[in-house]
C-alpha cells in the first residue's frame, strides 16, 4: 500500500480511496469498496485504466519500450536462454539452476505424447479447417483425457496439468499441420530439445531422418520466447476469467486460444504477412499508407500499433534481426521483407504514425520469418498459441494461488429499456 491516497467527489460527498504501489510502474487506485460506499460503478470498456489483478510475472513499460519477465529484460532472455528456462522462470519465479533445469526438461519431455485417441479426434475435422479451430477443440478436449489433473484445488494436479499443457502443445500444433497437408502424425522424439522436437514433428516425415538447422532452431526458439507472456493481454485475461470460475486448466487454455485467434491480437501476424503480400511492391506503399490514414477506410496497417507500447515494441527489434538472419541462412530474397522494411521506414517518418505513437509490433516481422521457414500463414497464430501457453499457465497458476482471487464479474452501465410489461404476441404492433 502506498502512503498516498486518492479521493473521489461524488454527489457532493468525498470518498477516500487507497492507493497501491507495485515494485515499479504506475500506482493503482483501489476502488474495490467504491460500490459499497457510493452505489456507483466505474466505467472502463477495454480496461484501458483498470488493473484486474496483482501479478509478479511480467512487467511492461509501454512508454519506455521495456518488457521484463520476473525482472529479466526480454532481449537478454531471447539472446541467452532456452525456451525451457523461460518457461521455468515464468512458472516458478526464478531462473533454474542446472539441476532444476535438467529435471524440468526431463519432466516436460515425458509429457510430450498425447493420448492415442486424440488422433481419432483429429480425424473428425475437415482437412481445410483452420489450425486455430482445431486447437480450440483439441486443447479443450484434453480435459476429457487427463481427469487426474483437473482438480484445481490440488497444487500437485495443477503442476501436472501445467507440465502437460506446455509439453503437449507442440505435439498438437504439429499434428494440426500434418493433418492439414495429409501427412502422417509423427510421435515426439524426446532426445531432441523442445524447439527441435517441434520442428521435426512439423517438417519431418517417418521415412527420413530430419536434420534440424541450428539457425532455424534459434529463430524458432526466439519466436517462442518473444511470445511466451505479455502480462494481462486479452487472451491471458480470458484465461484468468475462465479460470476464476474454477474451470479446469485445459478448458481455460482453450478459451485463451479462442481469444488469441482474433486479428487484433494473435491473428495479427497472419494478417500482417497477408497485407505485405497484398502490397507486393514498395511502389504501392504510399497508397496503403494513405488508406491507413483515411478515417473512412477501415484498413489498418497490420503489425503496427499496440495498446501498451507507445514508444517501440522491444520484441520487434529482436524479430527484425532474426528475419535478416533466417533469410540469409536460407538464401531467400523475399520481396515481402523489402516491403516490410520500406513500410516501416515510411510509416516511422509520417506524422500520422508519429503523433499516434504507432510502431511495428512483434508481429510485423514474425510472419516474414515463419513464411521463410516454411509455415503456411494459417499456422502463424497456432505457433503464437504454442508459445503463449507457457504464459497462460503461469498466470493461471498465480491466479489460483492468490488468496484474493474472486470470480471475475465486471459490472455494466445499463442502457436498455427500463422495466415494462409483457405484451401478448397478437397485441404487438
Ligand atoms: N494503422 C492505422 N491506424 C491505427 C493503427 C494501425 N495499425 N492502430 C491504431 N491506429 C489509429 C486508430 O485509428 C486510432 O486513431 P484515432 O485516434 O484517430 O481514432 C488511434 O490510432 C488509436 O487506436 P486504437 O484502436 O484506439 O488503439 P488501441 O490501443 O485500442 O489498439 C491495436 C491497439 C488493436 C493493436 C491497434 O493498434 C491495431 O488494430 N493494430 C493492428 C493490429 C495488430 O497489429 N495487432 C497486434 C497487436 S500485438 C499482439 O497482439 C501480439
Amino acid at each position: 500500500m502506498s502512503n498516498d491516497s486518492a479521493s473521489l467527489n461524488l454527489a457532493g460527498k468525498d470518498v477516500p480511496l487507497p492507493v497501491m504501489s507495485g515494485t515499479v510502474g504506475p500506482d493503482v487506485v483501489d476502488i474495490r469498496k467504491l460500490y459499497g460506499q457510493t452505489g456507483a460503478f466505474t466505467y472502463d470498456p477495454g480496461f484501458t485504466s483498470t488493473a484486474s489483478c496483482q501479478s509478479a510475472i511480467t512487467y511492461i513499460d509501454g512508454e519506455q519500450g521495456i518488457l521484463l519477465h520476473r525482472g529479466y529484460p526480454i532481449d537478454q532472455l531471447a539472446e541467452n536462454s532456452t525456451f525451457m528456462e523461460v518457461a521455468y522462470l515464468l512458472l516458478h519465479g526464478e531462473l533454474p539452476n542446472k539441476d532444476e533445469l535438467d529435471k524440468f526438461v526431463y519432466t516436460i519431455s515425458r509429457h510430450t505424447m498425447v493420448h492415442e485417441q486424440l488422433a481419432t479426434f483429429f480425424r473428425g475435422f475437415r482437412r481445410d479447417a483452420h489450425p486455430m479451430a482445431v486447437l480450440v477443440g483439441v486443447v479443450g478436449a484434453l480435459s476429457s483425457f487427463y481427469h487426474d489433473s483437473t482438480d484445481i484445488t490440488d497444487p500437485q494436479q495443477r503442476l501436472i496439468a501445467s507440465h502437460r499443457l506446455i509439453a503437449k502443445m507442440p505435439t498438437l500444433v504439429a499434428m494440426a499441420y500434418k493433418y492439414s497437408i495429409g501427412q502422417p502424425f509423427l510421435y515426439p522424439d524426446n532426445s531432441l530439445g523442445y524447439t527441435a522436437n517441434f520442428l521435426r514433428m512439423t517438417f519431418g516425415v517417418p521415412a527420413e531422418h530430419y536434420e534440424v538447422n541450428p539457425v532455424i532452431e534459434r529463430a524458432m526458439r526466439r519466436i517462442f520466447i518473444l511470445h511466451a507472456d505479455h502480462e494481462q493481454n486479452a487472451s491471458t485475461s480470458t484465461v484468468r476469467l475462465a479460470g476464476s470460475s474454477g474451470a479446469n486448466p485445459f478448458a481455460c487454455i482453450a478459451a485463451g486460444i479462442a481469444c488469441l485467434w482474433g486479428p487484433a491480437h494473435g491473428g495479427a501476424n497472419e494478417a500482417a504477412l497477408n497485407m505485405l503480400r497484398e502490397i507486393g511492391d514498395v511502389k504501392r506503399i504510399p497508397e496503403y499508407i494513405a488508406r491507413a490514414k483515411d478515417k473512412d477506410d477501415p484498413f489498418r496497417l497490420m503489425g503496427f500499433g499496440h495498446r501498451v507500447y507507445k514508444n517501440f515494441d522491444p520484441r520487434a527489434k529482436v524479430m527484425k534481426a532474426t528475419a535478416d538472419e533466417v533469410l540469409k541462412e536460407l538464401n531467400i530474397s523475399d520481396p515481402v521483407l523489402d516491403v516490410a522494411k520500406e513500410l516501416e521506414h515510411i510509416a516511422l517518418s509520417d506524422s500520422y504514425f508519429i503523433d499516434k505513437k504507432l510502431y511495428p509490433n512483434v508481429d510485423f516481422y514474425s510472419g516474414v520469418i515463419l513464411n521463410a521457414i516454411g509455415f503456411p500463414t494459417e499456422m502463424f497464430t497456432a505457433l503464437f498459441a504454442l508459445a503463449r501457453t507457457v504464459g497462460w499457465v503461469a498466470q493461471w497458476n498465480e491466479m489460483i494461488a492468490d488468496p484474493e482471487q474472486k470470480i471475475g464479474r465486471p459490472r455494466q452501465l445499463y442502457t436498455g429499456s427500463a422495466q415494462r410489461d409483457y405484451v401478448q404476441v397478437g397485441d404487438r404492433k
